[in-house]
């Protein structure tokens, strides 16, 4: 194609006058296909211009098959009767998309009937009407399937409004298939079928294969319930475009191959602009917040009623409130005498000339599509008479105007046409003469999506303003410029997100409320202050609690999103697997992208990632933590697995020193990808790392982790040993967050014991009998305990290794404690205390929960005051206090401080016991240890009895054991009973005087076999 060509093809479609600038630049048919967005911005066309030429070129190169011309293929049909896909991109993508499937209505008679060769023109004619019908709307023809086609929208190209296209093509090639006329009188209909829905679409490597998933089938279902002349659709198309298409509901019909019935509906129309949103003001979310940006429009709102114009950009991405703000001050104005213009831009309609105005127009008069030409001019001569007291002349151009809106006529006005200036000279003038009698309110809705003849009408609006009653409020997303320049400087509002209170409320009135306030709170985190995220988001969890994927409004934005990155989108999916933010480094390294910088930069450039630092240390992020989760699910599964391998592999050597320093990252990637066994060693290095910084919880996830990763492996030795050693883990960090008596604690020692009878480690046996050990003794089942403990010796006396014999000593010391063998515990706390060295052994207490030291000592202390050596009881207490502290092991400093507030107790000194228990529970709420808050509070409950007030000191008591015994554990309950006489009888009770005391010491007696505190004297 030569440079003539191109002036043809811009003419084509309606941007005829950017013909020189293109044959200045000598940008010929080869260079046309090349152009990108940044060329289309460097030759300084602006928004709308550049996405339809774009768009147009997208769809050309689909079509044309790579080789044959240009102008040919746009025009023609070639129909391959079998087969025929367009050439695929080689990388396939999982996307939700809408499939449509048209068939003519009919053909087999039809076959039997015509000539062969009339019967091919029947087809191609039919063809022809409904492929121009799928591509006005950018849809893609996918397959030619004898009469029928399968197109797609949605892919490759992705739009924020794909089902709604998909009716809207549909429509149109109802209309124009039913127009069709031939001279044998023949009729010609079309069924039509759309559905919505997950595929995996693209080259798969077999040839014809190009999209799979169930919703190509469905499509195809709905199109052979329809009648003639009707467009069947499922629930996800009718969800996804009922704010624009009127649709009707037809109940459920049972389709073949589908187990259940399909819920469909028919398309009838499209509704008129506004329309459904006016129709349920009630269904709209409360207001929320925007009080500043509200009381500006207001304000301006009188000024222009004095006679100032004014002109106000209103700035915010997609979803963020500005249609909302729009119509809130709509609704303000209600009462008032005013005129309001709506001109809505839409994004398919870029190429059409003065598409909002014509749509206002017919609006306004309330056309609808069966209305005949002379009936649209006297609806039109009506309703612009009476609103704007339009001339003749006014009506004639106007008409031409809206007789021109019907999608199927392009129109093609250009700015060189006379008849172009007299347009918008007719349409100036009626805003001039609408103004003469009121206030007047313009409202442009997404002008980021405007068409230029549109866009010329602005530009000498806002140059008349001055001393006119009007608003010119112009909503669009961030990128779109005002046409400059203007006389009086726009006043720009910028619509931020809102704050998590307000995405509170939001989610709240959308049915948030009953779901629970940690389910809100993510949601409100994932959304990330964009309200139309909150909605949705609450909406759809609403809807299916079980279903995490993003609802298909939220997608299709940010697919579309993706889509306009045009090649650099792959490095965005990439770098969705790299998490939510990245350094610059490893991105090189794991992105061998020659221009890396320049795809960066576009990236960020589009607004998709943010970027803080520079150069080699700059480290992006995605803008928004959804826009990472739709590239991540963009991906098909096996790529994901090959880019989370390759970042494992950059990680473990090139980055091995964060691989090292993160294990959990490393862990994510092998598992992701697949590695199972490399990932568990990870999620135990991770797991170990975590625990060792006393973050149990994360260290549960990842030990947790690890042992999904070897769920997926074939059990061989080395595997139960891996299970082994996380078990081992897991049950330290278990019973930090859940409790030394958690049924989970219980279950995973179980494992781990069976796992380590087969193993010839008699360490790993040894620490797992002693985590059963501890679960049966947190429970006060002395007996069963014992019973370990004595093979714990021996394994320990058998071994000779330090670590084993302190265990095993100091736990035959607390079991002993418990039994009120108190020198029995002494002796073997005693022995457990000399081999301790609190370097040596700093590593026991991640392996055990607590540290050897701090736990005998604290233990020695109680044995000693029950035997009655108060001052070397008080003196253990002492070191164990400082040492808890020493070690920076909050739960070891907790046990001592707990096993204090008792010592306290025991001496009957409430003031003292006060202070400990406050310690206890103010470290344990900090750190959520149930286990040892609810052992605070009930020492806590005794003192704030003995000390006078007896009831709250009772209720704090019951509290406590009520948390105590939450975590499964029910060891000191008899003790606790004993506080609660104790604190009765201390108020000048008898111990026997019939109280509520007597009721929940009875209760807890007799569940656990501890009694230590039957040494104490009731009374102290
Ligand atoms: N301040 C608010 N209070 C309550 N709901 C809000 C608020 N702002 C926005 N919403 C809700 O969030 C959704 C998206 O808002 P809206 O349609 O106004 O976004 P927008 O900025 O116009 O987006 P687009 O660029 O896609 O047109 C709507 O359902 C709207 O009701
Ligand atoms: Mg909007």
């Amino acid at each position: 194609m030569a440079l003539h060509d191109v002036s043809d093809w811009l003419e084509s479609i309606g941007l005829g006058r950017y013909a020189p600038l293109f044959r200045e630049q000598e940008i010929d048919h080869e260079a046309l296909l090349q152009l990108n967005e940044a060329d289309l911005k460097g030759l300084g066309l602006p928004l709308g211009p550049r996405r339809l030429i774009l768009s147009r070129l997208s769809q050309n190169s689909r079509a044309i098959n790579g080789s044959t011309g240009f102008r040919q293929a746009s025009n023609d049909v070639t129909i391959d009767t079998t087969i025929s896909a367009n050439p695929l991109p080689a990388s396939a993508e999982r996307r939700r998309i809408a499939i449509a499937f048209f068939d003519m209505v009919d053909s087999t008679p039809l076959a039997v009937r015509l000539d062969p060769e009339e019967l091919l023109d029947v087809t191609q004619r039919f063809l022809e009407r409904v492929r121009t019908a799928i591509l006005r709307y950018d849809g893609y023809v996918a397959r030619y399937l004898g009469d029928g086609i399968l197109a797609f929208f949605g892919w490759p190209e992705a739009f924020e409004d794909q089902a709604e296209r998909a009716a809207r093509a549909a429509l149109d090639s109802v209309a124009a298939v039913r127009a069709l006329q031939f001279e044998s009188g023949l009729q010609l209909d079309v069924r039509v079928g759309i559905a919505t829905g997950l595929v995996v679409v693209g080259d798969h490597g077999h040839r014809g294969s190009d999209v799979s998933g169930d919703t190509p089938n469905r499509a195809q279902r709905l199109q052979s319930m329809a009648s003639p002349g009707q467009i069947v659709i499922d629930r996800a198309t009718q969800v996804a475009c009922a704010s624009n298409i009127a649709t009707q509901s037809l109940g459920s019909m049972s389709a073949k191959g589908f187990p259940e019935p399909l819920a469909v509906w028919t398309v009838d129309g499209v509704a008129r602009t506004g329309e459904m949103d006016e129709s349920s003001p009630d269904t709209l979310t409360p207001f929320v917040g925007r009080e500043h940006e509200f009381g500006m429009l207001q304000d301006r709102w009188e000024t222009v009623k004095s006679g100032e114009g004014q002109l106000m950009l209103l700035t915010g991405e997609a979803g963020i409130g500005k249609s909302r703000l729009v119509k809130m001050l709509q609704s303000h104005l209600a009462g008032e005498a005013h005129t309001l213009v709506r001109l809505q831009c839409v994004d398919y309609q870029v190429g059409s000339a003065f598409y909002p105005i014509a749509q206002f127009f017919r609006d306004l008069a309330q056309i609808t599509t069966g209305d005949d030409d002379a009936e649209q001019r006297r609806k039109l001569e009506a309703s612009t008479l009476e609103k704007f007291a339009a001339t003749p002349k006014d009506i004639d151009l106007i008409a031409q105007l809206v007789l021109r809106v019907d999608p199927r006529v392009s129109l093609s006005f250009t700015s060189a046409d006379d008849a172009y200036d007299q347009v918008v000279d007719a349409i100036i003038g009626l805003v001039h003469r609408a103004a003469a009698a009121g206030p007047l309110l313009i409202v442009v809705e997404d002008a980021h999506w405007i068409d230029p003849s549109t866009e010329d009408v602005l530009r000498e609006l806002a140059s008349c303003l001055d001393g006119l009653p009007i608003m010119l409020l112009v909503a669009k997303r961030p990128g779109w410029q005002f046409p400059g320049p203007v006389h009086t400087p726009p006043t720009e509002i910028t619509l931020n997100r809102v704050t998590r209170d307000q995405a509170l409320e939001i989610a709240a009135a959308n049915g948030g409320d009953g779901l629970g306030r940690s389910l809100v709170r993510a949601i409100v985190e994932r959304a990330g202050g964009v309200p139309l995220y909150v909605e949705e988001l609450t909406k759809a969890m609403v809807q299916s609690p079980d279903k995490q994927e993003l609802p298909d409004s939220v997608q299709s934005l940010f697919v579309a999103r993706l889509d306009s990155l045009g090649q650099d989108k792959e490095l965005a999916q990439v770098l969705s697997v790299l998490g939510r933010s990245f350094d610059r480094r490893f991105i090189e390294a794991v992105n061998d992208n020659a221009d890396l910088d320049e795809s960066l930069q576009r990236i960020e450039t589009s607004g998709l990632v943010v970027r803080q630092g520079s150069g080699a240390k700059a480290v992006y992020g995605f803008k928004h933590a959804l826009i990472q989760e739709v590239a991540y699910e963009t991906l098909l599964l096996s790529a994901r697995r090959q880019v989370h391998s390759r970042v494992a592999d950059v990680l473990l050597t090139d980055f091995a020193d964060v691989a090292k320093r993160q294990p959990e990252i490393a862990a994510l990637h092998l598992s992701r990808s697949e590695r199972h066994e490399e990932a568990a060693a990870c999620f135990l290095e991770a797991g170990q790392r975590f625990a060792s910084h006393s973050a149990h919880i994360e260290a549960v996830e990842q030990y947790k982790g690890g042992l999904r990763s070897l769920g997926m492996t074939p059990q061989t030795q080395t595997r139960d040993g891996a299970e082994l050693d996380l078990r081992i883990g897991l049950g330290a960090s278990l019973l930090m967050k859940e409790g030394w008596s958690a049924p989970e604690v219980e279950e995973n020692y179980d494992v781990a014991l069976k796992l380590s009878r087969h193993t010839s480690d008699n360490r790993k046996l040894f620490v797992a009998l002693r985590g059963q050990a501890n679960v049966h003794f947190l429970k006060g089942e002395l007996r069963k305990t014992r019973s370990i403990v004595e093979q714990l010796i021996a394994m320990a006396e058998d071994d000779r290794s330090e670590d084993l014999l302190i265990e095993a000593y100091r736990s035959n010391g607390m079991c002993s404690v418990h039994e009120a063998e108190f020198e029995r515990a002494v002796e073997y706390l005693t022995r457990a205390h000399d081999i301790y060295d609190p370097v040596r052994h700093a590593g026991l207490k991640f392996t055990y929960g607590t540290d050897p030291g701090v736990v005998g000592m604290s233990g020695l202390s109680w044995a000693h005051w029950l035997m009655g050596n108060h001052e070397t009881a008080e003196s253990y207490r002492d070191r164990a206090v400082a040492l808890g502290k020493e070690l920076d092991h909050p739960f070891s400093l907790i046990y001592a401080e707990g096993f204090a507030a008792c010592l306290a107790q025991f001496k009957q000194d409430a003031a003292l016991a006060m202070t400990h228990a406050e310690s206890v529970i103010s470290m344990s709420e900090e750190h959520d240890y149930p286990y040892w808050t609810g052992w605070g509070r009930l020492v806590r409950g005794w003192a704030i009895a003995v000390q006078g007030d007896r009831s709250a000191g009772l209720a704090e008591l019951a509290e406590g054991i009520a948390t105590y015994s939450s975590t499964g554990a029910t060891q000191i309950l008899p003790y606790a009973a004993f506080l609660v006489r104790n604190a009765g009888l201390k108020l000048g009770r008898s111990a026997d005087s019939p109280s509520d005391t007597d009721e929940s010491g009875a209760i807890y007696t007799d569940r656990s076999e501890s009694r230590f505190f039957q040494a104490l004297k009731i009374g102290g």
